[in-house]
């Protein structure tokens, strides 16, 4: 195979191709992966190839084997987790930041646009205008960041840099057991160890309570903990829940804690304004967290967190000068693009390498703007609660969780049955098969309940209907 040809294709010509592909794909017509499982298996599972077979195979590969036995993630029918694919913008600004701007290294359009881009996400969800933010790969290393900025501020408030010395007494977070685990992680890989994550008592919706909060605090007082972050939910993953957050960054102000939003799902929801007054109390948080790659369409990869004070990010995070780096860059006037590195994101997160995100958010902003994003908000909420207030009046239906933002929680029920949560299982599991609506499943105080969160850009009212069609017409097939 010669080497040139492999590296350099005509890209508009196997781009035409590629996007025929993609566009077969995104009808959903193909059978489900599973259906034709020994093909492609048995067609991918071959020996490391010694000699290349050249580009135009390799497409004819991904059409024929890989493209059409892809993720049900992107079908607009898939309302599972909180997850979707990303809307065509999205996916184009994404090949264009991998072609045009494969590094953050240096001084170009596309590092101009991670700047931009935090900062209208920053303005589009109104968090406070003093924060400044950093991309990485997605709430859980967003929550990592936030965490760790965290650790930094307590630990330097008691003479100790963390980041350098470790960890050398046990911590407290303070949140509840609706958080994303991701927090426990995050404590674990920061050295304060999933223990410090301490679960204050929530209402039934999942909310903290505040007044448990302050208790607990109180009962800790006299402990040699150090008190590192209070975590509260701007949208749960199982419900959607909003913590109280006025209440709880009061608290946290109070006693100096370090105050923690996780809005990795859930922010965008304050664009919708029947729901926006939950929202107060966020101007109160020191770092806040979202997902550009859940309800704002993005391809999955981007994550952001804001924080008061970058420098803290830097002293946290820091890499530290690098031999390979002298000389590399100049301090005069910048003449060319990579006379200069541009922004030190390296220094703020734990990646060095890393994809442009900015871009893409920046995208998927200017396609629809504000506007067009709160309009999708707003019509998943309204979906959510629609498809609540059409269970309540359905005689086999039952809300198993109000919904807040765009999770609703709800499950069939029939009184003769003896286990509705095994019941409830057995309906998801045959609409999953059926894949014309598949949404998840989640455990609510006991109750299993169906869960569709309604985040997917093409989605659209005819799925609310589908899915409640399915989990009726099941329903009474499996109760009969
Ligand atoms: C509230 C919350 N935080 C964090 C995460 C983790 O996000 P990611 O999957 O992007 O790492 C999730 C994922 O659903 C989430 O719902």
């Amino acid at each position: 195979m010669n080497s040139e040809r492999a590296e350099c294709g005509n890209l508009p010509l196997l781009l035409a191709r590629l996007s025929h592909d993609l566009e077969q794909y995104q009808r959903f017509e193909f059978p489900d992966a599973l259906n034709q499982i020994d093909q492609w298996r048995s067609a991918l599972s071959i020996a490391l190839p010694e000699e290349g077979v050249g580009i135009d195979q390799v497409l004819v590969e991904l059409g024929r084997d890989v493209i059409p036995n892809g993720s049900q993630i992107p079908n607009p029918g898939c309302t599972s987790f909180i997850t979707t694919g990303a809307t065509t913008i999205g996916a184009l600004a994404t090949l264009a930041g991998s072609v045009a701007s494969p590094q953050r290294i240096g001084v170009h359009a596309f590092n101009l646009l991670e700047e931009i881009s935090l900062q209208w996400l920053m303005e589009m969800f109104e968090l406070p205008p003093s924060m400044q933010g950093i991309y990485s790969s997605g709430g859980s290393v967003a929550n990592l960041i936030a965490l760790g900025a965290a650790r930094q501020a307590a630990f330097e408030r008691i003479g100790i840099d963390p980041a350098r010395e470790g960890v050398n007494r046990p911590c407290r977070i303070y949140t509840t057991e609706a958080s994303h685990h991701t927090i426990l992680r995050a404590a674990a890989v920061l050295g304060m160890g999933r223990a410090s994550v301490f679960n204050i008592a929530t209402d039934a919706s999942g909310c903290m309570l505040p007044e448990a909060l302050q208790a607990q605090i109180k009962r800790d007082a006299g402990l040699e903990h150090l008190p590192v972050a209070i975590v509260a939910n701007a949208g749960t993953t199982s419900c959607g829940a909003i913590d109280p957050l006025q209440a709880l960054g009061r608290i946290a102000h109070a006693h100096g804690i370090w105050f923690h939003v996780d809005g990795a799902y859930g922010l965008p929801g304050i664009l919708d304004p029947e729901v926006k007054p939950k929202y107060e109390g966020l101007q109160l948080a020191d770092s806040v967290t979202v997902d550009p790659h859940k309800w704002l369409g993005a391809p999955v990869g981007i994550g952001a967190t804001f924080v008061r004070d970058r420098a803290l990010l830097h002293r946290a995070f820091t890499q530290e000068i690098s031999d390979y780096l002298e000389g590399a860059f100049c301090d005069e006037q910048a003449k060319h693009s990579l006379d200069q590195p541009g922004y030190d994101y390296n220094d703020l997160g734990v990646e060095l390498s890393a994809p442009s995100r900015g871009a893409v958010v920046w995208a998927l902003i200017r396609e629809i703007g504000k506007q067009g994003m709160a309009e999708r908000v707003c019509r998943h909420n309204a979906m959510a609660r629609s498809l609540a207030q059409r269970a309540h009046a359905h005689p086999n239906l039952e809300v198993v969780q109000e919904p807040t933002l765009s999770i609703c929680c709800f499950r069939y029920v029939d009184n003769k049955h003896p286990d509705l949560n095994a019941l409830n299982q057995r309906i998801h599991r045959q609409m999953v098969h059926n894949g014309r609506a598949m949404p998840s499943t989640a455990m609510v105080n006991g109750v299993l309940a169906i869960r569709p969160c309604f985040v997917g850009a093409r989605t659209t009212w005819k799925h609310v209907d589908e899915l409640i069609e399915e989990v009726v017409s099941i329903g009474q097939r499996f109760s009969a």
